[in-house]
């Protein structure tokens, strides 16, 4: 991740004001220059539910963000932004709206050409916060970036007519193009502030942030989601522990949640409904994201996070297991890159034997990338073995970061035969310090057997082929769920250059839904979706899976651009697998 620190000002008198109208006010009065206000980097998602980032259009010479407000009357202003927005190729100038009014996405999709521009992205920012940081307080504003130094080199209308005058004149001064013609031939600009026309963006009333209590807003918001990651021990790379380590942190926990990245939960919040998300509420992002705009001060009151709580990251969450497998220690030595590791253990039943839940549980979860567990069944019984995904053994337990720990659902199970073993499969990273880990897996077993039976359909493509140097390449994968049954998680799985995913189905009578989009995959969290409200799927349902791959330079994780990439079990090489975890009567 890049972390850059930018002085910041504007915003900290915005959010000192209270209500839009004093924000008016403010910018009628604002200094005449726009020229020099850096720009940090953002994320948003699109009406489309693809992610943007800012500086991913650092090759351009200029980037145009647009305010608008569909609901304005001066959202006519489309028209003229997108007739100059063809007179520049697409590789020069990029041009995006950013809708800051909060009528959310969904407002984006009435069929309205002038309100709805369908070619141009439509950035989201329901919160404001981007609308805050770049210092724009209403609809109708071009701010013009230069992205060399990512500073504002203009800000204001896109011409000198006011918005009713739009289709009937023409316009002696054309602000906007101006701007962007100076930028990209290396003149300055001569023209940098003009007060628009539009409506003004809400900001709630509430933006006091140095009346927001550390001890009593901040810190429990840390806590409910972010600490259990950021502790001593735990998977996160540094603890939240006091407000100072915090304070020091701020910069780049504003930026971790401006990029989406922080807390590491992807799912499109439009589509699709999840238990266990990791998501930052809205209303949560932006009390952060202003206490640390108005640099994160201690306030008064104790500090929450200094208060010792046990911690929680030795427990076992479900309770004591009723069989405990415990793997020899693995010695993992400081450096270099560790091949996977396989151990085969008995499973200690003396019959057939129905589990309720698993929980693996390395100690060390620093190093610990990934375990998987395999459940080998005795030779006489291989014909009863279900067939994962790469044909080998059936899959049982994951450990990978962020993977909830939860039980089977209710009155369901998976059957373990006697004689049966769980084979280990363990991916370890070395941290430049010698270091080991015990790994131990807990199994929680059904008094009687359970009504259904817990089982995994997986969509597979194995022929996935990638060119080099392709930065949005298409491949997608599908599965139809053979019984009837109840769909309750999905799990999809790429490696480093998988960029987004989608997961619909396709019912037996046609209709369509979709259930999952990832907008912006990241290799590192393998996150299993759990579905809030389990989806009966009649026999017959097709899950489709649609993947874009990046394999190009742009994408920071790709080991090597240069190549094409297919199938394989390496990081390196790629993988498109969508596990679909469903119930079904037994
Ligand atoms: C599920 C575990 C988890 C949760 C929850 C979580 N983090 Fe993290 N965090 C990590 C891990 C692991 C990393 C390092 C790997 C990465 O960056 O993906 C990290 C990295 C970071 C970084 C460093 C990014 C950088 O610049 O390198 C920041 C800052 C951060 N987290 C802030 C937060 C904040 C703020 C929250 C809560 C709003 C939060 N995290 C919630 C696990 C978590």
């Amino acid at each position: 991740m890049i972390c850059r620190f930018f002085f910041y000002s504007l915003a900290i008198i915005l959010s000192t004001a209270v209500g839009a109208g004093a924000v008016y006010f403010l910018q009628q009065n604002a200094s005449p220059s726009a020229g020099g206000r850096p720009v940090r980097n953002f994320a948003l998602l699109d009406q489309n539910g693809r992610y943007h980032q800012l500086y991913d259009y650092q090759s351009r010479r200029a980037v145009v963000l647009y305010s608008h407000d569909p609901g304005c009357p001066t959202a006519s202003g489309i028209d003229n932004l997108n007739a100059l927005r063809n007179e520049f190729t697409p590789d020069s100038v990029a041009f995006l709206l950013i809708d800051s009014s909060g009528n959310g996405r969904a407002s984006h999709e009435a069929p309205d050409k002038k309100r709805n521009p369908k070619d141009i992205p439509i950035l989201n920012d329901s919160t404001r916060l981007v609308a805050e940081s770049l210092g724009t307080v209403r609809s109708g504003e071009a701010v013009v970036i230069d992205p060399v130094n990512w500073t504002v080199r203009y800000r204001g209308p896109i011409d000198d007519r006011s918005h009713y005058q739009t289709e009937t004149q023409d316009p002696t001064k054309n602000y906007l193009k101006e701007a962007i013609v100076a930028l990209s031939t290396g003149h300055p600009v001569e023209i940098s502030e003009r007060i628009s026309v539009g409506c003004p963006i809400d900001f709630g009333t509430n933006i006091d942030a140095n009346a927001l209590s550390y001890s009593h807003s901040i810190a429990p918001i840390l806590q409910k989601r972010c600490v259990s990651c950021h502790q001593t021990g735990g998977i996160g790379p540094w603890a939240m522990e006091s407000h100072a380590l915090v304070q020091a942190w701020a910069g780049q926990m504003r930026q971790a949640i401006m990029l989406k990245q922080m807390p590491p939960w992807h799912a499109d919040p439009l589509v699709g409904e999840f238990r266990h998300s990791l998501a930052l509420p809205p209303e949560e992002t932006k009390t952060l994201v202003r206490w640390i705009n108005a640099g994160a001060p201690r306030g008064t009151g104790p500090d929450p996070l200094q208060t010792k709580s046990e911690n929680t990251v030795d427990d076992w969450p479900l309770g004591e297991p009723d069989i405990i497998l415990t793997v020899p220690t693995f010695k993992i030595p400081a450096e270099g890159i560790l091949a996977w590791q396989y151990v085969k253990l008995p499973i200690p039943i003396e019959e057939d034997t129905w589990i309720r839940a698993v929980h693996m549980k390395p100690s060390n979860r620093e190093a610990t990338h990934h375990i998987f567990g395999f459940v080998e069944y005795p030779k006489e019984r291989k014909q009863e073995e279900p067939q994962w995904a790469e044909g080998a053994n059936s899959f049982f337990a994951a450990y990978v970061p962020g993977f909830p720990v939860v039980p089977f659902p209710v009155d369901s199970g998976r059957l373990i035969p006697s004689g049966s073993k769980m084979i280990f499969q363990r991916h370890y990273l070395t941290v430049g310090r010698p270091t080991e880990d015990n790994l131990q897996l807990g199994l929680y077993l059904h008094d009687k057997p359970p009504a259904m039976e817990y089982k995994m359909a997986t969509a597979i493509n194995m022929g996935v082929r990638i060119p080099a140097n392709t930065r949005a390449h298409p491949e997608s994968a599908s599965v139809v769920i053979p019984e009837d049954g109840q769909l309750h998680a999905i799990y999809p799985h790429m490696h480093y250059r998988g960029d987004s995913i989608r997961v619909k189905v396709r019912y037996p009578d046609g209709n369509e839904e979709r259930l999952l989009s990832v907008p912006n995959y990241q290799f590192q969290w393998q996150m299993s979706y759990q579905l809030r409200h389990p989806k009966p799927m009649p026999g017959g349902t097709q899950v489709t899976v649609d993947a874009i791959f990046d394999n190009s330079s742009h994408n920071p994780a790709n080991p090597d651009p240069s190549k094409e990439v297919r199938w394989g079990p390496l990081s390196t090489q790629e993988m498109l697998v969508n596990y679909m975890m469903y119930t079904t009567p037994r």
